[in-house]
């Protein structure tokens, strides 16, 4: 999983700014990649990983797993539809190349903000084919107008799309207010 899916996060990651306390999630967090290149950021709060596959969870508790014994870092089993985290918990949400797996997703998406704080974020980075190709169709990729359409009717107020600067992708960023 980590060699395939490499390291696409990067670029989600270096556009946002990750403050040292963050308390952050990554959803569908596969290997473990992103939840270990989060926490070299955060290093005075938590990074939880959260996938439905328990063969993932044990990649990414292995990856992770000094961070876990230090209490920096928790790996969960869980659904994206049912997250098992308080109400406002979260300063950052990430979703890499996982989206096109969730079941329903403009009420998975609530649930994700459901569990932000106010002045959270969420990035997606996600595969961007031509919107012709018969791969969109079969993996189930959103153009840019669908994810806003989606992320604003989950109560995303402000939607920022990068599909250009990298060919064959697509980054994400929501937050439910500005700034
Ligand atoms: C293509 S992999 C990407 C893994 C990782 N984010 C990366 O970029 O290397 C997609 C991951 O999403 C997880 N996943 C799919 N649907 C999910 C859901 N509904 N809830 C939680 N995890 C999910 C899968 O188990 C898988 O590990």
């Amino acid at each position: 999983m980590n060699i395939f899916h490499g390291t696409i996060h990067k670029w989600g990651l270096q556009n946002c700014s990750i403050n040292e306390n963050y308390i952050c999630l990554d959803i569908g967090c596969g290997g473990g990649n992103a939840v270990k290149a989060i926490a070299e950021k955060a290093i005075k709060g938590k990074i939880y990983g959260l996938d439905h596959s328990l063969e993932m969870v044990n990649l990414s508790r292995k990856l992770n797993s000094s961070l876990i014994s230090k209490g920096l870092v928790e790996i969960n089993q869980g659904s994206v539809s049912a997250l098992p985290y308080s109400d406002s918990q979260f300063d950052l949400v990430t979703a890499f190349e996982t989206i096109q797996f969730w079941t329903n997703l403009e009420k998975d998406l609530k649930e994700v903000k459901r569990i932000l704080k106010s002045t959270g974020t969420l990035i997606i980075v996600n595969r961007y084919p031509p919107e012709d190709s018969k791969w969109s169709e079969f993996l189930q990729l959103k153009n840019a107008i669908e994810y806003k359409e989606k992320l604003n009717s989950a109560g995303f107020e402000h939607v920022s799309i990068d599909n250009k600067s990298k060919n064959g992708w697509i980054l994400v960023i929501a937050k439910t207010k500005n700034g």
